[in-house]
């Protein structure tokens, strides 16, 4: 089905003609006034706008507020024949995802309304999956799309029912912990508590007294009964964290617990009973310290009855843009911003290797959102290492995605600053090149010169005439170097 477009302007001839262009690709609906554009919105639920900013008496730009109330993910395109950098400023600032000059070119026209449709459906799709897991789950913090992440969660969907012990491993930062409250969530325990211990936050001799709790008396300054992990997570779900970082001696009185279902509190004469369902995560290789006798073989095929491993994110990247749209949303809400990224920011994201895998992903949304003060985020709103391409491609290979129409440039072109503060910031700012010794001399200066546009990029806001200046190039070389540079050619 061809999408929906809702096409605001007063003026009847450029209604006509922009039927004429996108009726093929689009299934259109105009309106002449920003009422009419409300009413149509409630109506005809468009996937996108497009809305002159010239409309009759009344200012396009306050169009897009009351537009956004009622449908937050609305992308909303703005068409002005006034196309100076203050209207562009305001247009973004206002919400608008994108704007189009008038005169404008047809394809720059369809381009942009392909752009602010892929942003617009990515949106959709992690709201239903956001749903849905809501639904699901009771919550809506665990966001999946891939094949990889899918099967995991199948796997735990299935288990959920039955009490048997899971051990979840991956790499820090996969979201294991997010994975064992699903677990919890979707079980029959749901109702009950769910408790998580780190086993590598605590000594020893406290961690004993954390997991099993103890009498008053058991020891100096053990005033009164204190009740352990196990006895807190009764009728629910005790999440070992961790758990490879377990001392030997209590990884004994662990596997007592599981195979009794009582501890025995420190001091106690009686062993108290406990129901739980015990799930333990960890990000080493638990066989192998098996293997080194660091850890039980009898406790680690008790915790593994069912093995659950979580794939790194960079071997699952369509989840990337996901995450990145799901953790945009809630830091939108959380810092009361109305931060995007756009296509190219997410690819660029989607192309980074990211270690320390979702909370790594997690933590430079939350950072970017607070620190941007724009509306769209590009690729080189990132750190220069999120960005850096890990290899060059060799000349001649086609761009990863080009474009040419560049609105945050004009948005960045209201940037204070003369060409010679921004050398000054970009000599201040631009980190050397990462050595490259190894590198035949034409990737090393191609890499060379991408980290020098890239940074020319960054401190003129993204606007390419301006960075082109600095570079001391013109901006038709600029346009041509970027074609062929993986991770720049985007706007933001
Ligand atoms: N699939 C996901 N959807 C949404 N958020 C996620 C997802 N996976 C991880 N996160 C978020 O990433 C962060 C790290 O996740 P989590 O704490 O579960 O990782 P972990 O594997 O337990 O890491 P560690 O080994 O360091 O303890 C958390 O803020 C979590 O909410
Ligand atoms: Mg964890």
């Amino acid at each position: 089905m061809r999408p929906r477009l809702l096409v605001v302007d007063d003026e009847p001839h450029m209604a006509w003609l922009l039927g004429q262009i996108l009726a093929e690709e689009y299934q259109l609906c105009t309106a002449a006034s920003g009422e009419e554009a409300l009413a149509r919105l409630r109506e005809d639920h468009p996937d996108l706008a497009l809305v002159d900013l010239r409309l009759g008496q009344e200012d396009g730009l306050a169009l897009l507020p009351e537009l956004h109330r009622i449908d937050p993910g609305l992308p909303v395109i703005v068409l002005t024949a006034y196309a100076s950098v203050k209207t562009a400023v305001q247009a973004m600032k206002a919400g608008a995802f994108d704007y189009v000059p008038k005169p404008f070119d047809p394809d720059e026209l369809k381009l942009t309304l392909d752009r602010a449709l892929s942003h617009a459906r990515l949106y959709r799709r992690v709201e239903e999956l956001e749903r849905e897991l809501r639904r699901r789950y009771g919550q809506a913090d665990l966001v999946a799309v891939s094949p990889q992440m899918l099967r995991v969660l199948a796997v735990a969907e299935k288990v959920a029912s039955s009490d048997a012990p899971v051990l979840i491993m991956g790499e820090s930062g996969t979201g294991k912990e997010v994975v064992a409250r699903a677990i919890h969530a979707l079980s029959p325990r749901h109702a009950g508590p769910f408790v998580a211990v780190n086993c590598a936050a605590l000594p020893e001799s406290l961690l004993e007294s954390e997991l099993f709790g103890y009498e008053a008396g058991a020891f100096t300054g053990a005033r009164s009964r204190k009740p352990g992990r196990f006895e807190n997570a009764h009728g629910g779900t005790l999440l070992l964290d961790e758990v490879a970082d377990m001392p030997l001696s209590l990884q004994a009185k662990i596997l007592r617990v599981l195979e009794e279902g009582q501890v025995f509190p420190l001091g106690a004469r009686r062993p108290c009973p406990v129901d739980v369902r015990v799930l333990s995560c960890t990000n080493r290789d638990l066989p192998a310290e098996v293997q080194r006798g660091a850890f039980r073989e009898d406790l680690y095929f008790r915790l593994a009855v069912i093995p659950l491993r979580i794939p790194p994110l960079r071997e699952r990247r369509e989840d990337i843009p996901l995450l990145a749209q799901h953790f945009v949303k809630f830091f939108n809400e959380k810092y009361g911003k109305q931060v995007q990224i756009s296509p190219e920011g997410l690819q660029a994201l989607q192309s980074y290797h990211w270690p320390g895998n979702v909370r790594e992903l997690r933590n430079l949304v939350e950072h970017t959102v607070i620190l941007t003060e724009k509306r769209v985020l590009g690729p080189w709103d990132f750190p220069p290492h999120i960005t850096r391409p890990s290899q060059l491609p060799t000349e001649g290979q086609p761009p990863a995605h080009a474009r040419g129409h560049d609105p945050a440039g004009a948005v960045a072109a209201s940037h204070p600053g003369t060409s010679k503060q921004w050398a000054g910031q970009l000599q201040s700012s631009c980190p050397a090149p990462p050595p490259s010794g190894d590198l035949p001399l034409k990737q090393a200066r191609l890499q060379a010169e991408w980290w020098a546009i890239r940074e020319a990029l960054r401190v003129t806001g993204g606007n390419r005439t301006q960075a082109a200046r600095l570079l001391g190039i013109s901006r038709r070389a600029l346009l041509q170097k970027l074609k062929k540079m993986p991770g720049l050619s985007g706007t933001s």
